[in-house]
């Protein structure tokens, strides 16, 4: 938790609740322990991509499809989202809920190592969210940047670490090393040549930056 108790607890209570898919697939996640991006990120990322009038999104780490659902629903029916995750039962799993939601004509999700499938697509998009392991995400940056079109919002989750980042000392299991490889990307994001951005205390600490 990056806020005070009492600011979470305020927001909590102010956030619309998810709709019963969304309830399901949480509480599927809390039981089998897939990490999902916090809800009010959640949000965050839907009011984003209609705000920059997304067509074209693209992801990395679908886990069970949460943040995809999220910013699938951005998008407008001829709309196209790229979702990238390597691990199979995930997959799968997302796979069904994306078919609940109706969706699955606007999600391309591509059960594939992410810097292997960036190289493949072509831009450009509107929208990106990485969102798979931290220690690649310098490199998944690098892939997607070009990808982007001139005023496309990149999002990245989990900058803050529980706030391990900020006070540079392990917390929630966050560790020394990853401490230092977030800090260190989080130094190269901001000082991009091609994006302009910061860093939001929301959820887990989000980065937002616009290509130039
Ligand atoms: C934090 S979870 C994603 C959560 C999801 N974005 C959400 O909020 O609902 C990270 C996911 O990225 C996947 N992943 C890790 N490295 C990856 C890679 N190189 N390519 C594709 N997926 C990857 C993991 O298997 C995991 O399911």
């Amino acid at each position: 938790m990056i806020v005070t108790d009492a600011v979470r607890s305020y927001l909590d209570e102010t956030r619309p609740e998810p709709d019963a898919l969304l309830a399901e697939m949480r509480e599927r996640g809390a039981r089998d322990s897939v990490p999902i991006l916090d809800a009010h990120a959640a949000v965050l990322l839907n009011v984003l991509a209609r705000a920059v009038g997304a067509r074209r999104i693209v992801e990395v780490g679908t886990a069970i499809g949460v943040s995809t659902l999220h910013l699938a629903r951005a998008l407008p029916d001829d709309g196209e989202l790229v979702s990238f995750e390597i691990d199979r039962e995930r997959h799968t799993q997302a796979l069904s809920y994306f078919a609940r939601a109706r969706l699955s004509a606007r999600i391309d999700l591509r059960l594939q190592d992410a810097a292997e499938g960036l190289t493949e697509l072509e831009g450009p998009f509107d929208v990106a969210f990485l969102d798979g392991l931290k220690a690649e995400y310098a490199d998944h940056l690098e892939l997607i940047v070009p990808l982007m079109r001139p005023g496309g919002l990149v999002a990245v989750d989990n900058v803050l670490m529980s706030g391990a980042v900020a006070e540079g000392r392990p917390i929630d299991g966050w560790s020394g090393d990853r401490i230092a490889t977030a800090r260190a990307f989080n130094d190269h994001f901001l000082a991009h040549p091609q994006l302009d951005g910061l860093i939001t205390p929301v959820g887990d600490g989000i980065a937002l930056a616009v290509r130039r």
